[in-house]
């Protein structure tokens, strides 16, 4: 249930991922009546901005809400929100932060806060404003939670020393660690599809599965970014993250429990039967020039991209084996890429040969659960077409969301995630040792890709499918 009177305050309100993602979330939890109206936002950020202005840049972002009205919820919404303009490294706005706050929890009578902040803000000043806040806005007498974004850190080593930095400021439970893959409708529906169906169940393991595919394929680049992407590159960007998510909650043992902790001990169990990568998985490695008809831009065109000599990787194709009595030998090919020739992320099992009986040889079957282009499940399936010949064909069984649920609304990955945290919920956010075991699996590949006996990037047309000797 929502806490009365929730104060919930945006550091960082000014920026891109508030404006796409942070406030279109918060407006379409209070639009769909989620969001309880006594909650109160508040928005901190170094630029002098008006509320009016904050509107006016997430407005084209904001989803209409299924009840329509809009813009008298918009109105609604942005009375419930108030600007604290204040630096980072200083006190000096931490304290008219706790001024205002204060002030609110007063009129509304809180004898308990419930505090809320959410840290829209580069990696390097995490931890000034974790300690600024920890020092100014705690709730001493109530609940603080703190909704931190990736990346944290960039290997295990620089991962660990931020978990060390927060240790004395907030508790494991006060923090909330963003992987935005993880409030994908979808992804979650995974756990019922594998559990919820013993046929699915029953074969979903090495006896019966060939490869299992995870790609993530984008059909525009890093324009606009490259001051974020530049130093971090394909493999942080979504591969440690995203990718490993949706491979480990496909490939974990079942939860003992329909719980956060048993859920996220699960995916702990399988992250530590991963192999740590290195160069043996490397398959190939790219970063996009300019498209074949010169009209689309390099990754070095790029304004935003400093380093005119920067070897960033773009694209970045693996091959993993899980070492456990369910998977081992089963071949995972991972692939990522930007400014390739279409939009598809997506994770395949595919379902080995029928080798014997009436059909032998017919197409093998593929369970994919699709995250782009369309929000969807399907299944390829062998039956014969309609008529007198008997010819075998595959149909898909399909569960695409803009079909089943087309008037339903299905919350965004973060308008599910800020739920979660206002109810208290972490099934859906990162664990420490959890963010350990992943950094653990990509650091030596990383390690090897950024240091001198790394492979040059090969060069791929923005538009294509990326580098040559990617697997078919
Ligand atoms: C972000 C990455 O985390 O995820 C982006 O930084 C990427 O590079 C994005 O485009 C993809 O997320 P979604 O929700 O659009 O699939």
């Amino acid at each position: 249930e929502f806490k009365k009177n929730t104060v919930f305050v945006l550091f960082g309100a000014s920026g891109d991922l508030a404006k796409k993602e942070t406030f279109p979330a918060l407006f379409g939890l209070f639009s769909e009546g989620v969001m309880d109206p006594s909650t109160k936002i508040f928005c901190y950020a170094r630029s002098n901005l008006t509320v009016q202005q904050l509107r006016d840049n997430c407005a084209q972002y904001c989803r209409p809400s299924t009840t329509g009205n809009d813009k008298a919820k918009m109105d609604q919404f942005f009375k419930m929100v108030t600007y604290v303009q204040g630096n980072y490294d200083t006190d000096v706005g931490f304290i008219k932060l706790r001024g205002e706050i204060e002030a609110f929890e007063k009129e509304r009578g809180v004898t308990e806060p419930h505090r809320i902040f959410y840290l829209a803000i580069p990696p390097p000043i995490f931890l000034t404003v974790a300690s600024h806040l920890k020092n100014n806005v705690y709730a001493e007498n109530g609940i603080t939670r703190l909704i931190v974004e990736k990346p944290f850190g960039d290997d295990l080593e620089t991962s660990r020393e931020l978990q060390r930095g927060f240790k004395p400021l907030f508790k494991e439970e006060e923090i909330f660690k963003i992987d935005h893959f993880l409030g994908k409708d979808d992804l979650k529906r995974l756990l019922a599809v594998r559990f919820a169906n013993p046929f699915l169940g029953a074969t979903w393991n090495k006896e019966y599965i060939e490869q299992i595919e995870v790609w993530f394929k984008e059909p525009f680049g890093a324009e606009g970014r490259g001051g974020y992407f530049d130093p971090v590159g394909i493999i942080r960007d979504v591969m440690q993250n995203h990718l490993l998510q949706i491979l480990t909650i496909a490939t974990m043992e079942e939860p003992v429990a329909y719980e956060a902790e048993a859920i996220r001990d699960a995916k702990v169990q399988l992250l530590k039967c991963m192999e740590t990568l290195g160069p043996k998985n490397v398959v190939a490695t790219g970063q996009y020039t300019n498209s074949l008809d010169g009209k689309l831009p390099s990754y070095l065109d790029d304004d935003t991209v400093l380093d005119k000599n920067s070897k960033c990787l773009t694209f970045t194709e693996i091959t993993m084996d899980i070492k456990n009595e369910r998977w081992a030998g089963v071949p995972i090919v991972m692939r990522a890429g930007k400014s390739l020739d279409e939009d598809r992320v997506e994770i395949r099992m595919k379902y080995k040969k029928n080798t014997h009986g009436m059909f032998p040889g017919v197409t093998p079957n593929m369970f994919v659960i699709q995250f782009h282009p369309e929000r969807k499940i399907y299944m390829t399936f062998n039956t014969t077409a309609p008529g007198f010949v008997d010819n075998l064909h595959q149909v898909s069984l399909d569960m695409a969301y803009s079909k089943k649920y087309a008037k339903d609304w299905v919350p965004e990955a973060y308008e599910r995630l800020i739920r979660d945290a206002f109810l208290g919920n972490r099934a859906n956010y990162v664990r420490d040792d959890e963010l350990d075991v992943s950094w653990a699996i990509f650091t030596p590949l990383l390690q090897y890709l950024e240091g001198p006996n790394a492979p040059a990037p090969e060069i791929y047309p923005y538009g294509s499918t990326g580098p040559k000797g990617i697997l078919e």
